[in-house]
């Protein structure tokens, strides 16, 4: 088994649509680890199906090279094509369920035309039906189910041929909230107890941060970030990676809302106004209260927040200090490999926002 069961090699596909050229991807490198959790995020339009799409051929890159599981697919010829094809399962937005058909038949359906008899096709189905909580639902026809169960047949339809990877595109989209975690739950479960390789598309940074453990963002055919869930959403570089961030942890908002009401123009000589993040061991820590104590500065907290991120707790606080602010903010500064991060917010920052 190779480390990366997914290694892309500069990926591009270019669209012709009429007299436009579409470049829904663009010199992409990809390398996904063998069991890991890999989200995939970027806004509509972004290029993360047609991205996806490419690593089972379903789309033929326009320049690039496709390795699953050590196997170049574009060398490979029509039937192993097909056998490649089966390492490689998927779930939609939309389930494509078959109406006509039981949630069984649905299940059964990827399995018909292959060696196999008909008893152990259909031990095979139950039991990832079994597997996903469907076990009563077999004669049931796929109009009788709610979105969330519609979505964990087409989950057991989509391992019946045993794929070495799972993608998910946009598979929760539908959802509501709850049911959303649950199938995310059910996706972590299958990855921990069947070892399958998971790769999330998503345009929710909750998704990606429930779940994932690696994350690529795109833009505009791109992968203009990636690395580890909680570094990347924690240090962002990339301006659109800053922004899924800010919108997820409501700072964005809290920043227009204080802004609007306190004119950073009014604020005195001594004052500023701070957004503080606080990552690990830091918030467990009252930084800020010994730091504020110790260099007689006032705190008015106007926004606070914890959230969770690949496990780990993330803070994040909007606060006017008032008083030696030099000295505080270098003694701040000299805290950042204990994970506590500031920036300060001043017009131009709110400029940004508006934008
Ligand atoms: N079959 C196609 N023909 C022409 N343009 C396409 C086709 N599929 C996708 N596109 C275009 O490629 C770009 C990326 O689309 P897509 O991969 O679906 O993005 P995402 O999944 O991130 O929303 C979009 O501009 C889209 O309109
Ligand atoms: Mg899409």
């Amino acid at each position: 088994m190779s480390e990366h069961i997914i290694e892309l090699a500069d990926i591009s596909v270019t669209f012709n649509d009429g007299q436009q050229k579409v470049n829904a991807v663009q010199d992409v490198n990809l390398q996904i680890d063998t069991g890991d959790i890999y989200g995939i995020i970027g806004y509509s339009g972004a290029g993360k199906s047609t991205l996806v799409r490419v690593i089972n051929l379903l789309q033929m890159p326009t320049t690039g090279r496709v390795t699953v599981n050590g196997q170049q697919l574009q060398t490979l010829a029509p039937a192993a094509l097909r056998q490649a094809r089966k390492q490689v399962g998927m779930i939609f937005q939309h389930f494509n369920l078959m109406q006509s058909r039981t949630v069984l038949g649905n299940v059964i359906y990827p399995l018909l035309g292959q060696k196999i008899s008909k008893r152990d096709r259909q031990a095979k189905a139950l039991a990832l039906l079994k597997l996903v909580g469907l076990a009563d639902y077999a004669d049931t026809y796929p109009n009788k189910l709610s979105g969330g169960q519609k979505q964990r047949v087409a989950i057991a339809r989509a391992l019946v041929t045993d794929p070495q990877v799972l993608i998910s595109d946009e598979a929760t989209s539908a959802l509501d909230p709850k049911t959303t975690a649950a199938i995310l739950a059910l996706l972590q479960r299958l990855n921990r107890e069947l070892g399958v390789t998971i790769v999330l598309i998503t345009h929710e940074m909750q998704v990606i941060k429930s779940i994932c453990h690696h994350v690529a963002v795109m833009e505009n055919g791109r992968i203009v970030e990636r690395g580890p869930v909680a570094q990347v959403f924690t240090a962002p570089k990339a301006p659109i990676t800053l922004d899924f961030v800010e919108t997820s942890t409501n700072v964005r908002a809290a920043i227009q809302r204080i802004t609007r009401t306190i004119k950073l123009s009014e604020l005195a000589a001594n004052q500023e106004l701070i957004a503080f993040k606080f990552i690990g061991q830091a918030t467990k820590k009252g930084v800020i209260s010994q730091l504020s104590q110790e260099f007689k500065v006032d705190v008015n907290i106007l926004f606070a927040n914890i959230d969770q991120i690949d496990g780990q707790n993330v803070g994040d606080m909007i606060a006017i200090i008032t008083g030696d602010i030099t000295g505080f903010n270098a003694a701040v500064a000299r805290r950042a490999d204990q994970g506590v991060h500031t920036r300060l917010i001043d017009e131009q920052v709110v400029k940004g926002l508006s934008d």
